[in-house]
């Protein structure tokens, strides 16, 4: 593994936001650039095989293990090869009050397992804790956007759209809901 051209420039400048001697602080932004990487050659989501990881180790000057602990730490990176779409539906407490089940239940109406690709290589499922959108729960991250307010029917819709290539609206998925900004001192 080696980064492609364009992607060298980018690591360049992500170690020139650290001071020297801290280049440990792009562990996070290099795994995250690896994986978009080989995602992009694979038509997926991207994963990180060992020999990228060694890649950025020795990129960084650290021990294996240390990347290897980042990269095994955070749900965002995959450790096994995704598909096309990562689905992550958010099972996390106000998530699953407000239906989770029903979201993973459409999942499963379309063929998707927990931990497993489809055989079209199109979708994998995780399930992971709280993505930071509760208010507008049960939420789902599907590559880098938030699907929110979603029911069974129209997990189902999105789902549907993705396979046949569409690009669904992402957000809330409520008639009518728009994101609230926060309120500053009166
Ligand atoms: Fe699901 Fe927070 S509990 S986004």
């Amino acid at each position: 593994f080696a980064w492609t051209e364009a992607n060298a420039e980018k690591a360049r400048e992500i170690m020139g936001r650290y001071p020297a001697g801290r280049q440990m602080s792009c562990t996070i932004p290099f795994l995250d650039l690896a994986q978009r990487q080989v995602g992009a050659e694979t038509n997926t989501q991207g994963w990180l095989p060992v020999p990228v990881i060694e890649f950025i180790a020795r990129e960084l000057a650290m021990p294996y293990i240390r990347v290897f602990e980042v990269a095994t730490f955070y749900t965002m990176f995959n450790l096994v090869p995704v598909g096309r779409y990562h689905v992550q539906v958010c099972g996390t407490t106000p998530c699953m009050l407000r239906g989770s089940d029903d979201v993973l239940a459409a999942c499963k109406s379309r063929g998707l397992k927990k931990g497993h690709t489809t055989a079209d290589g199109l979708f994998t499922l995780t399930e992971v804790e709280c993505l930071g959108s509760c208010a507008s729960a049960p939420m789902v991250q599907i590559n880098d956007d938030n699907f929110e307010d979603l029911t069974y029917d129209r997990t189902v819709a999105i789902l549907d759209a993705l396979a046949k290539g569409e690009s669904p609206k992402a957000g809330t998925q409520e008639p009518g809901r728009h994101t609230v900004e926060p309120v500053g001192e009166p």
